[in-house]
């Protein structure tokens, strides 16, 4: 399958070279390539002096002396609030708009850099006044609002580790990431808007602080105005607590390796990892990319990316690198089909968006409404179009750059990961010839390879697996609490290189073209998903016996979430029953979205009377994605009991 996506890929051979026009105003040149190239260390140095403020300057680039944790910018201090707000105050730009906010019901908020500037030194001392000092964990649990930005920002003034953790998440899986970082606070809402109607927040909060807890107060955003449940000694209004406290807030500078955020994502493992960034290499490398491959141009530029706080593109791309360079962005609460299929290129209209950046799976769903729909809005405003979060298919492309980019503006396709922190391999927008479905080069100062099984760097036109050679300034620190699975996750391995988990090849001309991943991570709808937490989560229903998911090749979502389950004795009986069967499934179904979330809800569950195994025990997860997608079963022999397939086969066809 993989082989045959990709000689597809490969035969894509459509290059689209930037337009002069772009070319010249472009912050990315070929220039900062033959820098980078002459002295890596040196040229991010000078990024970091150049792009940031502080407070100390640093003493050393990079020390790789405890790898494989770096220690970038060293004996620098700063303050990351500082460098995306106060800076901008002082250079006279207070009264420009850092977000123009769309919430979904359709009122509308501006702020310019002074109120988002007030507001988060007002927040900054209301986390004081409860007690959130500097190192203290914060979770934040919100819906795409201001307060979202503002709540990151205040956590970051006080050096206080934000730990956010996605809206659409669970109260059991807000309960481990909360244990997990011991977080003091929460800050929530009562709800946020999701498909034309408010979805509560605050119970899941309330429910995942049941029992022991570290958390000591809890701040409550009021959006939806639904009745939420108190405690009165532990909630507290977040406007209550904003007026309250003073508008002004001096800010302590902290040590370049001052630990910024915590964000949670899944591994090959059930317990996902709290990867971890520290503040001066990762704000730079964000404001870095956001200028030369996002191509912000902070004075002129009205900037929107799509993705959720709840991700690391939220972190990255809504909050710290456009806000540190100081530009006017776009924020939306809800869902593109909510009113109407149009309401993003409705937004483009009115806001004049001319950078736009968003995830593949969201441009195959508008491509499947129509072109019809985009064509009722004026986009000429657009000039430059970005995608991340999983491989983007060369048809998908082509739509992009035609219905939403006018055939006028280039796209970059960015591969990075929640542990890259940014942006790693893309095209320069005013310097690459881009090609549709590849993310090409290593960005100036990065450096990416492709390896096989041995570890050797593969030739052009050979794929492998997709490895990083030297330490960059926003990669992950560590898995919070964890330095053994940190280092045994990326760095066991091959020796002395980063390994992503993703499986990629080199075309004829040295472009990389990320193929997926190639271990037990799922990629749906560009969200990553563990298939052991989802059968953990399945496994916990009490009529599951054992389970097994795999990830199958989905037209819409890129992966779709596919389940084998094995029932428990008294279940079997019951499911055979007429009708049973079907009910059962849709039950199984609902406690993953309620275990997890509702991203993680199987597309498909098929029960079965046993699971393909290895002598050793280990589930082969590769023929159950050649059932999930309908394929001529691959080689059995390694199994400890071959006719297992042929039962599952038999059990699929007669049981469902
Ligand atoms: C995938 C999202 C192909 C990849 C920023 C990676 C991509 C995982 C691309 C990280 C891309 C991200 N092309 N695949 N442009 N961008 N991926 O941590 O499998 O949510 O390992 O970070 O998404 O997902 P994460």
């Amino acid at each position: 399958m993989a082989e045959e996506t990709l000689s597809n890929l490969l035969a894509e051979d459509r290059t689209f070279p930037p337009s002069d026009e772009f070319a010249a105003q472009a912050n990315g040149t070929q220039a900062m390539y033959d820098a980078a190239a002459e002295d890596r260390e040196g040229f991010w140095a000078d990024q970091a002096r150049s792009l940031l403020t502080w407070e100390t300057d640093f003493t050393q680039t990079l020390d790789w002396s405890q790898a494989p944790v770096a220690s970038w910018f060293v004996g620098g201090r700063l303050n990351a609030s500082v460098n995306c707000l106060d800076r901008h105050i002082e250079a006279g730009l207070g009264d420009r708009v850092a977000i123009n906010f769309v919430g979904e019901p359709g009122d509308t908020r501006t702020l310019t850099y002074a109120d988002l500037h007030e507001q988060v030194q007002r927040a900054a001392n209301a986390l004081a006044a409860l007690g959130v000092g500097t190192g203290d964990r914060v979770a934040i649990y919100l819906p795409m609002i201001p307060e979202a930005a503002v709540a990151m920002l205040a956590c970051a003034r006080l050096g206080a580790p934000h730990s956010v953790v996605f809206g659409g998440f669970s109260s059991d899986a807000l309960r481990t990431r909360i244990a997990d970082a011991e977080a003091k606070v929460v800050i929530t809402a009562d709800g946020g808007y999701r498909k034309g109607k408010p979805s509560a927040l605050k119970p899941a909060v309330d429910a995942a602080l049941e029992g022991e807890t570290t958390v000591e107060k809890v701040l409550v955003v009021r959006r939806t105005e639904t009745e939420v449940e108190w405690d009165e000694g532990r909630d507290l209004w977040w406007h209550d607590a904003l007026e309250a406290a003073e508008p002004t807030h001096t800010p302590d500078y902290f040590d370049s390796e001052h630990p910024l955020f915590i964000l949670y994502t899944s591994g090959t493992t059930g317990k996902p990892k709290g990867i971890f960034h520290t503040t001066g290499g990762y704000l730079t490398q964000s404001a870095f990319t956001c200028s030369t491959v996002l191509d912000i141009h902070p004075e002129t530029d009205v900037y929107w990316c799509t993705a959720d706080i709840g991700w690391v593109t939220g972190h990255s791309y809504s909050v710290y690198g456009p806000m540190s360079l100081g530009a006017t962005q776009v924020m939306y609460e809800g869902t593109p089909d909510t009113p109407h299929q149009g309401r993003w290129w409705e937004i483009v209209q009115d806001y004049g968006v001319t950078i736009f950046y968003t995830a593949p799976t969201a441009i195959r769903a508008c491509m499947k409404w129509g072109s019809d729909i985009p064509a009722k809005f004026d986009l000429s405003s657009l000039r430059l179009l970005g995608s991340v979060g999983e491989p983007i298919n060369p048809e998908a492309w082509m739509w992009y750059r035609r219905v939403i980019g006018g055939d006028r503006c280039p796209i970059v396709d960015t591969w990075w990961q929640t542990e890259t922190g940014a942006i790693m391999v893309s095209p320069l927008p005013g310097v690459t010839a881009t090609r549709p479905g590849s993310a090409q080069l290593a960005i100036p100062g990065i450096s990416v390879d492709v390896v096989d099984e041995a570890g050797n760097s593969v030739p052009d036109g050979h794929g492998g697996y997709l490895v990083i050679r030297e330490p960059w300034p926003s990669m992950l620190r560590g898995i919070w609490g964890d330095p053994e699975r940190y280092a045994e996750t990326y760095w066991s391995r091959f020796p002395d290189v980063y390994f992503a988990g993703d499986g990629a090849k080199k075309d004829s001309e040295g472009n990389i073209w990320v193929l997926g991943r190639v271990d037990d991570v799922m990629n749906v709808s560009g969200h990553r998903l563990s298939t052991t937490e989802i059968e953990s989560a399945l496994v916990s229903h009490p009529k599951v016996a054992e389970a097994a998911v795999v990830g199958a090749t989905d037209t819409m979502t890129g992966q779709a979430v596919v389940a084998f389950v094995i029932l428990r004795g008294d279940a079997v009986e019951e499911a055979d029953e007429e009708g049973e069967g079907a009910e059962l499934v849709a039950e199984l179904r609902s406690h993953v979205a309620k275990e997890i979330g509702p991203i993680a809800r199987p597309r498909q569950i098929m029960i079965v009377p046993e699971l393909p195994k290895t002598r050793s025990g280990k589930i082969m997860r590769r023929l159950l994605r050649d059932v999930a997608e309908k394929r001529e079963v691959g080689d059995v022999t390694t199994l400890a009991d071959s006719s297992v397939m042929d039962l599952i086969k038999d059990g699929i066809s007669s049981g469902s």
